[in-house]
């Protein structure tokens, strides 16, 4: 066997800075996996422009996630780290994948609902094709595992669908991904509005990982929590969000459970709990963001890596691609 390790890939939209859902559902769980699997992750920019985006915006946030790719732990000496737009086999097995992908299937995409919702006036072809896309991201690199929060596991299923789909017609084609959600932090909400999911569209309640640790620390004091009188930390996602949501960010950065930390704040309040969550959170984050501004500033290295993270995954994609395609009827070149 030339590839015994069980593989790992995953990717994120360099559409805004990368923010704290982006690295409890995500990134965290990607580092630390080098050793026992091979690895594969990417700045997911053919993706971003199915929304309009600044053209010198989307140069500069590629570059950046890459150094904070780097900082949250990424080794690019271990992790195939890559510009998903240098691996020109993504955009033609995207395309093999959208004639295997229903109209249908398409349709009940969720992010592909909420994204039509907001950008009215642009709902392109390619916002609807994107989850034929992201198998093809997937598929390329065969992985055992999809490191994703709870938002993309949709798009994970669909990818599983259209693996059984194809591998029905043609064979043992495309190895089946799992996807994998962490326990704590796989759908880390707004602070301002807990009942919707943390994201750069809501700023006010989304902490960014580059943030000033003052900045951070406003925005947890203001967090929005239960109106309940007696403040008590307890875990209830139903009927206290906004708590439930701080105790599972405070359990994601500190590995306590939710007893310990009821126990930990039992008696004190929330004037209390939010600026300790804040802590435990800035802390988490700052050797992050000074690695990340150190890295950023070395522009020859960032591009050293992502050109050596593209000719490898290269290579890999283009075998698979090699073999969609003869499987489909094309001639070989
Ligand atoms: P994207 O760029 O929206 O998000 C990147 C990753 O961050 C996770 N995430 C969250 N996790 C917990 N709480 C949140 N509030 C939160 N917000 C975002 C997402 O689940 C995701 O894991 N389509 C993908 C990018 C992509 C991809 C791929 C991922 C393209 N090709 C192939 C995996 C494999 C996306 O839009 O994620």
């Amino acid at each position: 066997m030339e590839n015994e390790k069980k593989v790992m890939l995953s990717g994120i939209q360099p559409s805004g800075d990368l923010h704290l859902g982006n690295y409890l559902g995500a990134i965290r769980n990607w580092g630390a996996r080098a050793e026992e699997f091979d690895c594969y992750y990417f700045m997911a920019d053919m993706h971003t422009i199915t929304v309009r985006q600044n053209p010198a915006d989307l140069r500069r946030r590629t570059l950046e996630q890459l150094a904070q790719y780097i900082a949250c732990g990424l080794d690019p000496e271990k992790n195939t780290l890559f510009i998903q737009s240098h691996v020109h086999q993504h955009a033609e097995l995207g395309w093999v994948l959208n004639c295997y992908t229903m109209f249908g299937e398409l349709s009940r995409m969720t992010q592909f609902k909420d994204k039509s919702a907001k950008h009215k006036d642009n709902i392109n072809g390619g916002l609807f094709t994107y989850p034929a896309l992201m198998a093809a991201d997937i598929l390329l690199y065969q992985p055992d595992y999809v490191p994703v929060g709870e938002d993309q596991k949709q798009h994970v299923e669909l990818t599983r669908n259209i693996v059984q789909r194809f591998n029905g017609i043609y064979g043992d084609v495309f190895k089946m991904p799992e996807p994998y959600i962490p326990k704590a932090g796989a759908r880390v909400m707004g602070l301002s509005d807990p009942t919707g999911k943390m994201s750069k569209s809501a700023p006010e309640g989304c902490v960014f990982l580059m943030e000033k640790p003052e900045d951070i620390m406003r925005k947890f004091k203001r967090a929005v929590t239960d109106c309940d009188t007696e403040h008590c930390v307890r875990y209830d996602r139903e009927n206290k969000p906004g708590v439930a949501n701080l105790m599972q960010i405070y359990s994601a950065v500190t590995g306590k459970s939710y007893e310990e930390i009821e126990q930990e704040f039992d008696g004190k309040g929330y004037g209390v709990f939010k600026p300790a969550v804040g802590e435990a959170v800035v802390e988490t984050l700052r050797p992050i963001r000074e690695e990340a501004q150190r890295i950023l500033a070395d522009k020859a290295y960032l591009e050293s890596v992502y050109r050596a993270g593209a000719e490898k995954a290269s290579y890999v994609a283009n075998k698979t691609l090699r073999k969609v395609y003869k499987k489909v009827g094309f001639v070989a070149r």
